[in-house]
């Protein structure tokens, strides 16, 4: 292993420069050349190479977003973009790649993999820690940090005009968003895509909670919630519920962005040494991942094909705090 590429695919996160920086570093340290691959998999399919020095990944820690840009691939869904993505890697002499992205990007990873063996870690990077084999994904704590900020500021203005706000935050297919800043901002009810949202025990609880004196109430509503969002779930609940003035927030892409917390910026310095390290002991098809704190390691294949439970701890605990 002399050369290998890195690249950042699918949403970016806050952390994923971390992620470079530590890539790029590491390899240098371990007397390895390091490529970063320009636009995610659009840029091994279109030869988007730049050779990255020590120098390269100074002041860029504290910075949101990926350097390296990325973007949701069409051209490497096709089998001619995979096969152009391969002469390219030949032609630059990459013999692997470090790829920090979510499970659409690891899915084509895989693919890729099996059509051409490019050895190749992932690194999990995505704002709504949805992928099974880590407990933390890049990005998820600064986007939770992000959203808290912006829910409290909205309760300083709920409570001054007795209303009842539903903010949405992001995640498609997971809660953990929307479950853990629903806890951390004392939400008095958080609609998850994981479980059927029942406006009925909605309106109950809004009632309960108006009924226990509360002057203002909070619902978190995760972007894939099956109520069908925010908007819907508010028009839903105003037909029934007249008590309250209701007003809706999407807090959507700027929970992508910002300064990494000092959490994603530590996790995406190891995951990226992580990484390094275990390409160059000949791993191949894995995700790096953090575990009980220590740093583990999944197939990819299992990262791709199972899926990561919401944290019961946290539903356990969720109404009583909130009377
Ligand atoms: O996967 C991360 C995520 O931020 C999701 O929570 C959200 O649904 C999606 O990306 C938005 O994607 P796009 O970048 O295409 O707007």
């Amino acid at each position: 292993m002399k050369k290998i590429g890195v690249l950042t695919s699918g949403g970016d996160a806050p952390g994923m420069n971390a992620a470079i920086r530590a890539v790029v570093r590491t390899g240098i340290a371990k007397g390895i050349e390091v490529i970063g691959v320009m636009e995610g998999f659009n840029g091994l399919s279109e030869g988007l190479f730049k050779q990255l020095d020590a120098r390269d990944v100074s002041n860029i820690l504290q910075r949101g977003g990926t350097i390296l840009r990325s973007a949701r691939s069409e051209v490497f869904r096709t089998s001619k973009g995979r096969k152009q993505a391969f002469e390219n890697i030949k032609k630059e002499g990459l013999d692997g790649l470090i790829i920090i992205g979510g499970n659409g990007s690891f899915a084509g990873a895989s693919v890729f993999s099996s059509e051409y063996s490019v050895p190749y870690i992932g690194i999990p990077g995505t704002i709504d820690n949805d992928l099974f084999g880590t407990d933390f994904t890049l990005g998820f704590d600064t986007a939770c940090n992000t959203v808290i900020e912006a829910v409290d500021r909205i309760k300083d203005t709920a409570a001054s005009h007795n209303r009842l706000f539903f903010i949405e935050v992001m995640g498609r297919d997971s809660g953990y968003i929307a479950l853990t800043t629903g806890i951390a901002t004392g939400a008095e009810e958080i609609l998850l895509p994981e479980t059927a949202t029942n406006v009925v025990q909605l309106i109950n609880r809004l009632e309960t909670a108006q009924k226990g004196r509360k002057n203002s109430s909070i619902v978190i509503v995760a972007e894939g919630d099956d109520g069908g969002g925010a908007y819907a779930v508010a028009e839903k609940v105003k037909e029934k519920y007249t008590q309250y003035d209701t007003r809706v927030t999407i807090l959507g892409h700027l929970q992508r962005g910002g300064r990494p917390s000092a959490i994603d910026r530590v996790l995406g310095s190891r995951f990226g040494h992580a990484a390094v390290e275990a390409i160059l002991n000949n791993k191949t098809d894995i995700m790096i991942g953090v575990g009980n704190g220590e740093i583990i390691e999944t197939l990819v294949a299992d990262t791709i094909s199972k899926t990561k439970p919401l944290p019961q701890h946290l539903f356990h605990i969720k109404y009583d705090l909130t009377i």
